[in-house]
């Protein structure tokens, strides 16, 4: 009796794995992007990926609630300061966690973001500056400073 169930299992398993790595495949090839919520991240128009809208977005609307953590300069160095956030003193820095920290930089921004500090901790709130249609690339504007402090 035991023989048969782990011969039954050992099929099951090797079937499983059979049919799963030609489905996994295609399901990779046929989602070349990555979406959740109302964003999707793809090729950027302006430096490597960026967010896209993955449908039809209002004015004022709430795109992503990133849960932050604020830590100090010292901790961001490098190719991560680029991907950081000011934080609520001069010294300290935001990392937003999601999809919040590959947005792309704007003169003319659709996205703006504010910082909420919630009983769970900091938040970076992205919203809506405007109607944005699906597929539209979504910017904010990173300041004049964090340009000027970089190369
Ligand atoms: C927060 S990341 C944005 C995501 C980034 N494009 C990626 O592929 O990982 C910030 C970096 O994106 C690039 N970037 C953002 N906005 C840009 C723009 N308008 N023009 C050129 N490069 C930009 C800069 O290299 C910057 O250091």
């Amino acid at each position: 009796m035991t023989p048969d169930i782990f011969f039954v299992a050992t099929i099951a398993v090797a079937a499983g794995v059979a049919a799963g790595i030609p489905a996994g495949l295609l399901l990779k090839r046929n989602s070349p992007t990555i979406s959740r919520g109302s964003v999707r991240i793809d090729a950027s128009t302006v430096c490597g990926r960026g967010a896209f809208a993955d449908r039809a977005i209002r004015e004022g609307e709430i795109i992503e609630r990133c849960p932050a953590l604020e830590v100090t300069d010292k901790d961001v160095g490098g190719e991560l300061l680029n991907y950081v956030f000011y934080g609520s003193e001069e010294n300290l820095r935001l990392v937003a966690m999601g999809y919040g920290m590959l947005f792309n930089h704007s003169p003319k921004p659709n996205v703006a973001y504010y910082r909420e500090d919630s009983k769970l901790g900091a938040e970076l709130v992205l919203y809506a500056l405007r109607d944005i249609r699906k597929g539209e690339e979504l910017f904010y504007n990173y300041g004049d400073d964090w340009w000027s402090t970089r190369k």
